[in-house]
């Protein structure tokens, strides 16, 4: 069962096998199958945009593969600048409408433009997704790496946007993103404001964060 794992495989979780490596154009595929699979239609991202992304920056496509070498998360970044609690921008202005075009040589952060996760990956992934994140902040000698949550379940709440974000906060409330993220140790910033197209969240986003020492 694990003749294919190999020195650069982590075990992460029982008996499961991790390896995080940054994305080529071979992988376009597999990467356009998981998206189809996990994000409804208006929101998955073009074919167009992934090949984008991979020539913009592909140290900042990350790929989680298993064991068996199957696509089971992709994590992608560019850099920009980032002031903590400012505001003020949203995932298009951010990710350059998807394409990553909007990647600034000299900025200050590394902006996550999207997060996928296989419901069948090893348990763990998202954390080795996020850490592989983290290097490449390092690596790149940026001080911030920042994000806006999806908060989807808000749709169920009854309140304010600023009630569901302090119950989430205070652990009351389980977000099935937003909750995920803080367990994943990112700290959280201020709400978003028409952040990005998603019924769900009513289009808000959570800014996420931290800062690489
Ligand atoms: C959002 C998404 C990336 C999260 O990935 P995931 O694989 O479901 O996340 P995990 O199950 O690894 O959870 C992350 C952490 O939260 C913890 N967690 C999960 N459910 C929990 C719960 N009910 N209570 C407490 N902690 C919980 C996990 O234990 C994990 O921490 P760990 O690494 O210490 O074990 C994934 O669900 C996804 O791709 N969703 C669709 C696309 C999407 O919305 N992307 C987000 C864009 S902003």
């Amino acid at each position: 069962m694990l003749t294919k794992v190999n020195s650069s495989h982590k075990l992460i979780s029982d008996n499961r096998y991790i390896k995080i490596r940054s994305a080529t154009p071979p992988d376009l595929e597999s990467i356009v199958n998981l998206e189809n699979e996990i994000w409804s239609e208006d929101q998955r991202c073009s074919r167009e945009n992934f090949m984008t992304r991979l020539l913009i920056f592909s140290e900042g496509f990350l790929l989680a593969e298993d064991q068996d070498s199957n696509l089971v998360g992709t994590f992608f970044c560019v850099k920009r600048n980032f002031t903590l609690n400012k505001g003020g921008y949203s995932w298009d202005s951010e990710s350059g409408f998807g394409s990553g075009l909007s990647h600034t040589q000299g900025a200050n952060g590394l902006f996550g433009v999207s997060a996928t996760v296989h419901p069948n990956a090893p348990k763990g992934t998202l954390r080795n997704l996020f850490d592989g994140w983290h290097e490449v902040a390092n690596r790149n000698g940026l001080k911030y790496i920042f994000g806006g949550s999806r908060i989807p379940g808000l749709i169920n709440f009854e309140g304010t946007p600023d009630a569901y974000l302090q119950n989430i906060l205070d652990k009351s409330l389980f977000d099935p993103v937003l909750s995920k993220y803080m367990a994943c140790n990112l700290k959280v910033g201020i709400l978003l404001p028409n952040y990005f197209d998603d019924m769900e969240s009513h289009n808000y986003g959570v800014e996420v964060y931290d800062v690489i020492d």
